[in-house]
């Protein structure tokens, strides 16, 4: 297949390039390069430098690659910056969307395959998360994930669209020469890591008193090779509709900075911090309509090995990409 990939110069959209590279499909990257990176580029995808925001950029480069599918990487992931900023939330991720849609449907392609996430839920009131838990963001960005989920419903149903909605958990984790390189970072593997490295010297944690077993927030940690190869398999079924990718299992965010400080064998000096504005305390999957519909399993599901991709990559790139 031919497939189109924006935001392949990111962290997630990298892996999932190569992957799909891998397989024998070939690749068109899109991404304005403002958060993504060249170094992450595979030589053996094209590339076309261009903003979503900007129409006939999009336009002029699905023209151009003419795709069977897309893949839709590209946008703004920072639930705190969002809260600061909806505006940059909304025009990047729903004006540049639908730049993206109708380019799409003025080049006659049908297949999208969207990364959204687990903020289109909010806090749910049951754990854990199915696909049919009730969508109620809690911030600017996981609204703008779902008003672009809303919006896809809509090209499906008018323009015969076959959007797939794949709900990123807590992507983590490193592929060989891929990593997670963001200009202000603020998840916490990376962090840790960071702190390992001896760029920081200690890590916060962000509240102590939330209504989990020790006190701390737990996530559901997915694997970003987990999370590419769930998107080649989507890629090559005629599934439309949302999928939940996770592992299904939570760990706090104490038992996670554990995990840092034995890959890392650092003592990860950690405080706690008052609580981040908007972090629900528990967010777990349920993966089984991914098993389902896709074959999907998530088969990195320990932290500590999980953790061991990322602490390579970050001691092979201290100063990320551009150090390299
Ligand atoms: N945390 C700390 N210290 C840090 C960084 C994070 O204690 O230095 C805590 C956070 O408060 C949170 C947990 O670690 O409880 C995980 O935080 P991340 O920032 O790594 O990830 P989030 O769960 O906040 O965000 C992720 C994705 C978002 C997605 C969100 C859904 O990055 O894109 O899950 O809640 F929207």
């Amino acid at each position: 297949m031919r497939v189109f990939v924006t935001g392949g110069a990111g962290y997630i959209g990298s892996v999932a390039s190569k992957h799909l590279l891998d397989a024998g499909h070939s690749v068109t990257v899109f991404d304005s390069l403002e958060l993504g990176h060249e170094e992450a580029l595979d030589e053996r995808a094209e590339f076309i430098k261009g903003d979503l925001r900007n129409y006939r950029d999009i336009l002029d480069a699905m023209d151009r690659a003419r795709p069977d599918a897309v893949m839709h990487f590209a946008a703004y992931a920072l639930v705190g910056e969002s809260s600061a900023n909806p505006g940059k939330y909304f025009r990047n991720n729903d004006c540049g969307g639908v730049n993206l849609a109708e380019a799409m449907n003025e080049c006659g392609v049908k297949r999208i395959i969207f990364s959204s996430t687990c903020a289109t839920y909010g806090q749910p009131d049951t754990m854990p998360i199915t696909e049919a838990t009730p969508q109620r963001p809690t911030n600017p960005y996981g609204q703008s994930k779902l008003i672009f989920e809303q919006m896809l419903g809509w090209y499906a149903k008018i323009h015969a669209f076959q959007p797939v909605f794949l709900r990123y958990f807590n992507a983590c984790g490193a592929e060989g020469r891929l990593g997670e390189d963001h200009a202000v970072e603020t998840h916490l593997i990376p962090n840790l890591l960071k702190v390992a490295l001896g760029q920081s010297g200690r890590i916060q944690i962000f509240g102590g008193d939330y209504n989990t077993p020790d006190g701390t927030c737990v996530r559901d940690y997915v694997h970003v090779s987990d999370l590419a190869r769930a998107h080649l398999l989507a890629i090559e079924s005629d599934f439309s509709g949302a999928v939940n990718l996770g592992t299904g299992h939570g760990f706090s965010v104490r038992e996670i900075i554990e995990a840092a400080r034995e890959v890392s064998g650092h003592p990860i000096p950690a405080d706690v911090a008052p609580r981040r504005a908007g972090d629900p305390d528990f967010l777990v999957s349920d993966p089984s309509k991914a098993a389902q519909v896709l074959g999907w399993k998530a088969e990195h599901t320990e932290p500590k090995a999980i953790i061991e991709t990322a602490w390579g990559w970050h001691r092979a790139h201290p100063s990320g990409y551009a150090g390299k």
